[in-house]
């Protein structure tokens, strides 16, 4: 019988977590009134149809790149320059890169002077979950100990300001974590991905880069047709968290806090009927941003954060959902021992 080296191998799992956070709205607001001025709408019908206050807008000379840098920089001032060092890998969940290529994450590898590797993905809004997920299995695989994972979207650039049902719903804004090993009972429970191209149609934008020259016009805008991307949200908020919650072995009433997708207040109160969790453990700032994307995660927990809401060992229900159609939910147990 052939014996390997040790007669005794322990294996230790290694569980990964979220460990710092960062976040980055730009300066510029459109008001609800401000859109008045230029669209057939009203502050009365984006309020009661989506929620909607206000949006953060980038700036003319200002990208997705841009964003990610700055979420990156808020997490630096939070935590200390030692929360990225060591850093080993790079993903910038967005659908508005700069540009088809170079790899936004490029540009936070060469800013930050980190020695990583990084690349892009798009999953649509739900692209942070994607990259939470990524990020998480490169961790627990022990290919990489410790991965930067950013959500920045620059929408408003692609955005057709002249389209009512669309120019109301969106913002900018970015969000970055750090994603490494950390020790129980904190880290991810649970991952759920999910993608059914059949409804491709109902969402799209077919141009490609947000950061044009010149102002030279994008071929394509963001199309939309929203009772049906309404109508999937509602259903997979609702399946996405429920297998969520299953995977991870807990209850409903184990949820600390819900953190959806800021997309509109209508699919947030109705995921949270569906889940008959109060409104007191959800987290709601589409009033305040409209809806960022692959951002909107992240910044609606800096300010759960923020606000005192999150507290070591709380169970986060994280939800998203967007074009593709695509989903994504998870289930994580906050806290690292070292904060
Ligand atoms: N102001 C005033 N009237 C408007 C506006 C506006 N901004 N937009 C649309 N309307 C009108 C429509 O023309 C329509 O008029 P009609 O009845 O005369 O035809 C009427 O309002 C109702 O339109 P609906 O589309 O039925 O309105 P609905 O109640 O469905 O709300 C909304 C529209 C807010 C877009 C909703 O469908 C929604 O939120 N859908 C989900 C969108 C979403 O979340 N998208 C993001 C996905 S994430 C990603 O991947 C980017």
């Amino acid at each position: 019988m052939y014996q390997s080296g040790r007669d005794q191998v322990t294996v230790r799992a290694i569980r990964a977590g979220l460990t710092y956070l960062g976040a980055y709205a730009p300066n510029k607001i459109i008001t609800n009134e401000d859109l008045e001025r230029t669209l057939d709408t009203s502050d009365e019908w984006i309020r009661t149809r989506t929620g909607i206050r206000k949006r953060h807008v980038a700036a003319d000379d200002e990208f997705t790149s841009d964003m990610a840098i700055r979420s990156v920089e808020d997490l630096i001032a939070r935590n200390g320059k030692s929360a990225i060092e060591g850093v080993e890998l790079v993903i910038v969940a967005t659908n508005t890169p700069d540009a088809f290529f170079p790899a936004t994450a490029a540009l936070v590898q060469n800013h930050f002077e980190l020695q990583a590797g990084g690349f892009d993905l798009l999953a649509a809004c739900p692209g942070w979950i994607y990259a939470l997920s990524a990020a998480r299995a490169y961790v627990e695989s022990g290919q990489f100990s410790k991965v930067l994972a950013i959500g920045s979207e620059a929408l408003t650039k692609v955005v057709d300001w002249e389209d009512r049902a669309t120019a109301v719903l969106f913002g900018d804004g970015a969000g970055a974590c750090v994603v490494e090993a950390v020790p129980e009972p904190f880290g991810f429970k649970s991952m759920v991905l999910g993608a059914d191209g059949s409804g491709a149609q109902h969402l799209h934008q077919r141009a490609i880069g947000s950061r044009l020259p010149n102002g030279e016009p994008l071929a394509d805008r963001v199309v939309m047709n929203g009772r049906e991307v309404f109508k999937f949200a509602v259903r997979v908020m609702r399946t996405a968290t429920i297998e969520a919650i299953n995977k991870a072995g807990i209850s409903r009433q184990d949820i600390s806090l819900f953190v959806p997708h800021q997309a509109n207040l209508r699919i947030i109160d109705a995921a949270r009927e569906l889940l008959e969790l109060p409104p007191e453990k959800v987290v709601v700032t589409v009033d305040e941003y409209g809806n960022n994307s692959t951002a909107s995660i992240p910044l609606a927990l800096k300010h759960a954060f923020d606000d005192g809401r999150i507290k070591d060992g709380d169970n986060l229900l994280l939800v998203s959902f967007g074009a593709g159609l695509t989903w994504g939910a998870s289930v994580l147990t906050w806290g690292n021992n070292e904060r």
